[in-house]
């Protein structure tokens, strides 16, 4: 008898033995067919997921695709919180993360418990929450949102309703400057973006004058502010693309650098530095995801995402809400 291995709740993943010498792209390419499974990834997934996935983008494009697949399964290399997402969409279908440990410093700021506790010392206010949360924490949301879409959920809300907006205070800041809505903020912040150097970007625009410093808005003001474009990954991704200069610092996760680089081989793209001399502007929760990984998830069909029913369809509500508002803004 075979013995298939079994996923080890502590360890987060299928801990078995592959064959280096296994050609991993043919594999997962051949179980895609076989299984009639789609392979959806996040920009800060390692270079060689992304080339063998199905479809690469920010959170909103991640979930709208998520909600009109009709594959059989759907594996997220991405963070708990995005194949959560896909699962409160598709409850009939098989949804794998790679790695269940692969989590995100936000989500992890923001415990329901608290949430709620918070809403109760704000009453009357609407609570909008960027997608980087729990299924827990979307089921006491009124909307959710993505920074592709935030700017335009805000604003679309009636100018006397108060809002609280969680669990990014950064992310929740720039909102504030940009829709001159007052909100009550949530004071969680994402690991790999609070970690860039104000000090070190303005050494690197120096010796690069002529780069646009391209920012993600869950980096911290300081940043932010010498930002010539801040967007969500596939708007940084697009706008570099499409503009004319030919050299860029970026501010964010840098796996996103791998389409960047793809899409214009003529450009120069600088990461922006974090202040220690540390890889930090690596996602450590989204680095777990490997390409071995996703081969033996899509082998055994595990780790699995599961839901209460409850919560999922209260989450569902908001996750809703925000494909309805933000249909026809792009990402
Ligand atoms: P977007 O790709 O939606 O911009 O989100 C970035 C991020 O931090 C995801 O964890
Ligand atoms: Fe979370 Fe930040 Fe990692 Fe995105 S980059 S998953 S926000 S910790």
């Amino acid at each position: 008898m075979v013995d298939i291995p079994v996923l080890d709740r502590e360890t987060g993943f299928i801990d078995a033995p592959v064959d280096p010498m296994l050609n991993l792209f043919e594999e997962i390419e051949r179980m895609k067919q076989e299984k009639n499974a789609v392979l959806l990834a996040h920009y800060y997934q390692e270079p060689d997921i992304q080339d063998i996935a199905d479809y690469i983008g920010d959170s909103l494009g991640l979930a709208r695709k998520a909600a009109e697949t009709d594959a059989d399964i759907i594996v997220f290399a991405g963070v708990h919180f995005m194949a959560e997402t896909a699962k409160i969409l598709n409850p009939g279908r098989k949804v794998l993360l790679p790695d269940l440990n692969a989590g995100c410093s936000l989500a992890d700021s923001c415990p329901a418990p608290e949430l709620a506790a918070f809403k109760k010392r704000h009453p009357g206010h609407l609570v909008v929450s960027y997608i980087n949360c729990t299924a827990g924490v979307k089921a006491l949301s009124d909307i959710i949102c993505t920074s592709s879409n935030a700017a335009h959920i805000v604003s679309s809300i009636p100018e006397d309703q108060p809002i609280i907006f969680a669990p990014d205070r950064n992310l929740g800041r720039h909102l504030v400057r940009e829709t001159e809505r007052d909100m009550v903020l949530w004071e969680g912040a994402c690991i790999v973006h609070e970690t860039f150097s104000e000090r070190k970007l303005l050494r690197l625009k120096v010796r690069y004058p002529e780069a646009l410093v391209l920012a993600h808005p869950e980096c911290e003001e300081p940043v932010l502010r010498h930002a010539d474009h801040i967007g969500s990954t596939t708007s940084i991704r697009r706008f570099a693309r499409e503009n004319a200069h030919d050299a860029f610092i970026v501010a964010t996760e840098e796996g996103i650098l791998h389409q960047m680089r793809k899409d214009s081989p003529e450009k120069t793209f600088i990461p922006a530095p974090p202040e220690s001399g540390c890889e930090c502007s690596r996602c450590p929760h989204m680095r777990l995801n490997t390409i071995e990984k996703v081969y033996l998830c899509m082998r055994f069909e595990d780790p699995e995402m599961h839901m209460e029913e409850t919560v999922r369809l209260a989450a569902l509500r908001p996750i809703e809400r925000m494909l309805e508002m933000s249909e026809g803004v792009g990402t």
